[in-house]
């Protein structure tokens, strides 16, 4: 028989509170676990389930001469990404989730994931984790428990949030926080007493991963992989707090936070929204190739903002660690994620190599001999097939990056200067545009198109639209959003951040880059700043200003004109024909479209009439 919950074990911290622990004692009558272990975040809690999860084969633990305490897990293959399709905002109202999410009514979704965690966790440990997003003292900073079975999540949890006693002990005095519950959905004992092995990386076919914006709560079963599990992450830190921003008057975003400083000393804070695996992590650790700049790390996937006293908006990272794409990060591309990769890392779905390191596509220019790949199997070169899975992940605490700022932690968060909106597109797009003003810049970011990546399900390389690349993590109705910055932006006037849009992949007509992208990435911005300081002019373009012929610094670059004008170029016939898409994508939105797009699509329309009218 299983325990009943009123007799499971548990470790529950003296100042706990009554509703907390009445919470608690209600998931664990539902999920029916063994016991119950209330996580600290102490060392000697992570060494001892480092080792629960080797000696039952979650992880391999690798060799210590050359990774110091780190660890490499293999997810179930039906496990690697987000998966969209199973994503809910079960809102009261359908509208409330707009077109671009899955909507579940809140009841429906209630019944069914009460019939899913009916005795879940039989036969395991349920996990309770206390976490603050944000650092404990930032009055920006929220709090949440995360319930889980998965040790492997509670591991990841304590790199990527401030986990464990200090963050009880705010929830202990008071400050609201977010009640969170994860299961893999794999009980090790079912309901009439029968026992199964656990295997390496459970997890259920079935996936349901349920936000619940009006009594801000999460559910998520059934995946134990990344943004479905890490619930402070995407879940939390986006789409239930998008909701909450939005009726407190700040911004929850999928951004990257920058400190740059200029060769002059001047200093500016800039944030970046690219959709998944799209180079927030890069620019994050961008190490600027033109000399004199100094650029520093203050976030790497998500941003909160919001005005300060001074009529600015500033920013605060809500995590503490980075869970970051392995494959594409080498020597040339992102060395100072590589080097901050050498101990207390945990790696998921990248290869091993014979001495019991790791290994991926884009580490090294020639790969290893031999490896074990992300599935367990032997691996040569000439296997034909990735040796890691192409959304494999490190999980690596923040401070171990070389390029942190000092002011990652600032409790007020920093001051933005800059927004960049950006996506992978192959073409159109140039490589910097600026936005003539707020209203446009947000017509920019709402229109983004940017090609899939492995991050999630999907067909990778398939263009789609990705607004302010929130279309998996916007909680409410993406119209409403779009008003949502409006209105901030309004408020913000003169001090509000200036607008960019920027374009690293556009490719050539035989497929290849026309930028080198990565440190080069620092020439564009390094204009943008320039242009924020008034120190450059620009040119009136269809996208919005551009650079002047020789204000972008190209020294040291083997760059052509030809090559030059191409990452420029912009085909009038072709953003013609976006426009259109765009008014149709805009449709769908119906009174929840903010007048200010359909203005921003007739001056847009404008300008391509112009540029066709002068050439004509
Ligand atoms: P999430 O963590 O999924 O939100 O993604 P992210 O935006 O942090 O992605 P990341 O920085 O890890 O980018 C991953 C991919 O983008 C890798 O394949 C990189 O090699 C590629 N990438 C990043 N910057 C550049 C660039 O400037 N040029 C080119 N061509 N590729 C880039
Ligand atoms: C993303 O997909 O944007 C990520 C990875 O940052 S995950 O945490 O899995 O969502
Ligand atoms: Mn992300």
């Amino acid at each position: 028989m299983a325990p009943e919950a009123a007799t499971t074990p548990t470790n529950a911290p003296a100042n706990a509170p009554q509703p907390l622990l009445d919470w608690v004692a209600g998931v664990a009558t539902l999920t029916q676990p063994d016991q119950i272990y209330w996580c600290d975040g102490s060392e000697a809690e992570r060494d001892r389930l480092q080792k629960l999860l080797v000696d039952s084969g979650t992880f391999v633990a690798l060799n210590p001469q050359i990774r110091p305490n780190s660890f490499l897990a293999r997810s179930d293959p039906a496990d690697v990404a987000r998966v969209e399709s199973s994503t809910y905002i079960c809102s009261v109202n359908e509208s409330d989730a707009g077109p671009t999410n899955n909507w579940a009514e809140p009841n429906q979704m209630r019944t069914t994931l009460a019939g899913l965690f009916a005795g879940s966790m039989r036969g395991r440990t349920m996990y309770v984790i206390p976490f603050s997003m944000g650092p404990v003292t930032s009055p920006l900073a929220r709090l949440g428990i995360e319930i889980t079975d998965s040790p492997y999540v509670v591991l990841n949890m304590r790199i990527m949030t401030r986990m464990g006693s200090a963050a009880l002990e705010r929830i202990a005095a008071g400050y609201y926080w977010v009640p969170a519950v994860h299961s893999v959905g794999y009980p090790l004992i079912d309901a009439q007493g029968n026992t199964r092995p656990d295997v390496a990386w459970p997890c259920n076919e079935t996936k349901y991963i349920t936000h619940f914006p009006e009594t801000r709560e999460i559910w998520s079963y059934g995946s134990g992989y990344g943004g479905n599990a890490l619930l402070g992450k995407k879940c939390y830190a986006l789409r239930i707090a998008s909701v909450i921003a939005r009726d407190e008057g700040w911004l929850a975003e999928h951004m990257l936070i920058l400190k740059l400083t200029s060769p002059e000393g001047k200093e500016f804070h800039l944030t970046a929204a690219f959709p998944s695996a799209c180079g927030k992590t890069n620019l994050a650790m961008l190490r600027p190739t033109i000399p004199g700049w100094k650029i520093e790390t203050v976030g790497d996937d998500i941003a909160w903002m919001r005005p300060g006293n001074d009529g600015r908006l500033y920013a605060i990272n809500p995590e503490s660690g980075f869970f970051g794409v392995a494959p594409g990060t080498g020597e040339n591309t992102n060395p100072t994620a590589l080097h901050a990769l050498g101990r207390d890392v945990i790696f998921t779905n990248v290869a091993l190599t014979d001495d019991g390191d790791i290994w991926w596509e884009g580490m090294t220019d020639e790969p290893p001999a031999h490896l074990i790949d992300w599935q367990g199997n032997d691996w040569t070169p000439d296997s034909g097939r990735p040796a890691a899975h192409p959304n494999g992940r490190f999980t690596v605490y923040a401070a171990q990056a070389e390029s942190i700022s000092p002011d990652w932690e600032e409790p007020a968060g920093v001051p933005i200067d800059v927004i960049l909106f950006g996506g992978r597109r192959a073409t159109n797009v140039p490589l910097i545009s600026e936005a003539y003003d707020w209203e446009h810049g947000v017509f920019v970011g709402a229109t983004v198109s940017s090609e899939q990546t492995a991050a999630a399900e999907g067909t990778v390389g398939a263009l789609r639209r990705d607004p302010f690349a929130m279309l998996p993590f916007c909680g409410y109705n993406m119209g409403d959003y779009w008003a949502h910055w409006l209105k901030l932006g309004a408020q913000l006037g003169e001090n509000a951040p200036k607008i960019f849009q920027v374009n690293w992949f556009r490719k050539g007509a035989d497929g290849s880059w026309l930028w080198p992208g990565f440190g080069d990435n620092s020439r564009p911005i390094e204009w943008a700043l320039r242009r924020i300081a008034g120190e450059v002019g620009a040119v009136d373009a269809i996208s919005g200003r551009l650079p002047r012929p020789g204000d972008l610094n190209l020294t040291g670059l083997d760059m052509s004109r030809e090559q030059l004008d191409a990452l420029f170029a912009l085909d009038p016939d072709a953003w013609a024909a976006e426009a259109d898409l765009t008014e149709e994508y805009f449709a769908q939105f119906g009174d929840k479209l903010p007048a200010e797009m359909t203005d921003q699509l007739a001056d847009l329309r404008d300008r391509i009439a112009r540029v066709k009218a002068a050439t004509a």
